[in-house]
């Protein structure tokens, strides 16, 4: 009998991109996904100020709702900060943790990004950990060999294919329109699959592994294809409906 992978999931960030007018393109996605039998979940994660106003947006469509980052502690003094708790009271299911800007904008190390994504799972929603290497990483050599370190220091304790979502984005793939060769890709996520399944045993084979940098229409059936590539996470190309659309159309 063949082993069903895990649901793919094709979650988009709008990263520091959307007002109210932006709400539109997201009526657009659900009018367009409207009757469709969707074999994939669908998930925008918008700046925390339209989280609300896109959670009413989405009522009564499958599209789920998710925030681009959290801080660890459930509440208190930490002006301009949001925690996991605080999305989930805003109506997400999850939240992106280790962005590559926020670690290398923001200065988020795996053991930071291991906290945010243990925020999450406290607060009942799950964690989208992100890992990637560099330019001069993979120059170097040393792809497999950062990511598999990333993924073993940013996931916490009590991670699990129910909770957790690995996206791989090599860095210099990001908002750039270059893009690793499917082979490469395919390399990535059967490393990153290795080591789910080191740490977490059988359900380690069930967690979802993205792939993200660069993701469009026209690229996005040629990731869905490779093994172990569980949907996409996807910047630019998901603050247009149709190209969202497009993408999507590559997990249905
Ligand atoms: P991009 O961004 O699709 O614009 O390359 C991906 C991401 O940062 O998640």
């Amino acid at each position: 009998m063949a082993i069903r992978g895990p649901r793919p999931l094709v979650a988009g960030n709008w990263k520091m991109n959307g007002t109210t007018a932006s709400l539109k393109e997201a009526r657009l996605i659900a009018g367009m996904l409207k009757d469709v039998r969707l074999r994939c979940d669908v998930m925008i994660c918008p700046p925390a100020t339209l989280l609300r106003r896109l959670k009413g947006v989405l009522a009564g469509t499958p599209i789920k709702l998710g925030g681009q980052n959290c801080h660890w502690d459930a509440s208190g003094a930490f002006t301009g900060e949001i925690s996991a708790e605080m999305l989930k009271d805003a109506g997400c299911s999850a939240v992106i943790v280790g962005h590559s800007e926020r670690r290398s904008g923001f200065g988020e190390t795996d053991a930071v990004v291991r906290s945010k994504a243990d925020a999450a799972h406290r607060a009942g929603i799950a964690a989208i950990i992100c890992i990637g290497e560099t330019l001069e990483q993979r120059k170097a050599g040393q792809a497999v060999d950062v990511v598999s370190r990333q993924l073993r220091e940013s996931l916490p304790d009590g991670s699990a294919s129910a909770n957790t979502v690995i996206a791989y984005e090599p860095v210099w793939a990001i908002g750039t329109g270059l893009t690793p060769t499917p082979d490469e890709v395919g390399d990535i996520h059967s490393s990153i699959r290795g080591g789910l399944v080191a740490q977490l045993g059988e359900d380690g084979s069930q967690v979802r592994i993205l792939y993200g940098g660069s993701v469009k229409p026209s690229n996005a059936p040629a990731f869905a294809a490779i093994p172990d590539v569980n949907g996409a996470l996807v910047g630019g190309a998901s603050l247009k409906a149709v190209d969202f659309i497009g993408i999507i159309k590559a997990y249905i």
